[in-house]
């Protein structure tokens, strides 16, 4: 495993888990997996990844639970990271929400406490004023934001007075906005950028195709596994394949391999099985050449999914298929 080159209380891996997937149905993984969820942190533990990210909302709390039972004596090691879900995050709000949270997760402290998306009405200098006091108190150690432009991400370490350590957001190979301005940003700061979906839910993994889309509500709703995208992925996936075949790796480990570049990149993949969680943790030791990233460039900008309003229709036709 390797680690992100940052002065921080504990070491974070440079790739962490992520457990949206715990207690949450619509992920369609069954009624065992709560049980394979436990391996899965298990084996994660073993393999020296440090980073866990949770949220109040992912099943209700119920992933909050399952993670710190899963983590048993093992928490206070790891960076156990959740998020407030801001309905109305006044700071006296964050700060009750926090104390569930750090409950369910069964911890003294919550290492690195997120906003889990800007609220468009309450601005961060209430949500931040929480946030300090949480820190001040010890319930909170690093205070981190997710889905923030970079303006925002500023505004609310100036309202902080002191750094947001991250900001988690849609990072993959198909969704290369953070490259912009929010990578940057952290690199010159010495911030992170926390890469969620990193693997396109398993887009990129290339186990999919038009005849084969994957179960569950949350993918159904993912313009990326209608079938014409699936079909217009063809190439990318080739290029992730033959990639792969030079480091006798999958595609999925290319994908991530190729978010790590970035020394303040961390992804945080979801896992249905412990046999991922294995090949992820192993996607942090490869290094790509300069001539294969040129190349997953090249296959990732040529990739042009039907999203936003045109694919609305196609995706509702699609769920009533099911
Ligand atoms: N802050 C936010 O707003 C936000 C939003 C979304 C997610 N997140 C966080 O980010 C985490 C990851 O994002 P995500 O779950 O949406 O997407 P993801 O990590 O891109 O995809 C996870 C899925 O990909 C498949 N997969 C994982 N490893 C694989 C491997 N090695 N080979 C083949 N397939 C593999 C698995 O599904 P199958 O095996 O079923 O194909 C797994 O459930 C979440 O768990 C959550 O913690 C945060």
């Amino acid at each position: 495993m390797r680690y992100v080159p940052l002065d921080t209380p504990k070491p974070i891996s440079k790739i962490g888990l992520g457990t949206w997937q715990f207690g949450s149905r619509e992920w369609g993984y069954g009624p065992d997996y709560e049980q394979r969820a436990a391996q899965i942190v298990r084996r994660a533990l073993d393999l020296g990844v440090t980073l866990f990210d949770t949220a109040e909302i992912y099943g209700f709390g119920r992933s909050e639970r399952i993670l710190g039972a899963a983590l048993g004596d093992d928490r206070a090691k790891v960076v156990v990271a959740s998020k407030i879900f801001p309905v109305l995050p006044l700071a006296p709000v964050v700060q009750q929400r926090a104390v569930a949270s750090a409950a369910r997760l069964g911890v003294a402290g919550i290492d690195l406490y997120q906003v889990h998306q800007p609220n468009p009405v309450v601005a961060d200098t209430t949500t931040m004023r929480g946030m300090r006091t949480l820190q001040d108190v010890g319930l909170v150690g690093e205070v981190g934001v997710s889905n923030y432009g970079l303006r925002r991400w500023r505004f609310a370490e100036a309202a902080l007075g002191r750094r947001v350590l991250s900001n988690q957001v849609r990072y993959s190979m198909v969704d290369r906005g953070p490259e912009k301005d929010l990578i940057p940003y952290a690199e010159q700061a010495g911030r992170i950028v926390i890469a969620y979906s990193p693997l396109g839910q398993g887009f990129l993994s290339g186990r999919y195709d038009a005849r084969n889309p994957p179960a569950g509500a949350v993918r159904r709703a993912n313009p990326y596994f209608l079938p014409e995208n699936l079909e217009r992925g063809t190439e990318l996936i080739a290029t992730l394949r033959e990639v792969a075949d030079a480091h006798d790796a999958t595609p999925s480990q290319i994908a991530l391999a190729y978010l790590l570049r970035h020394p303040n990149v961390v992804a945080i993949p979801g896992a249905s099985g412990v046999e991922q969680v294995e090949r992820n943790a192993a996607a942090a030791e490869i290094d790509l050449a300069d001539d294969e990233h040129a190349a997953l460039v090249t296959a990732a900008h040529a990739f042009r999914p039907v999203t936003g309003l045109a694919a609305v229709p196609k995706l509702i036709r699609a769920r009533t298929r099911k």
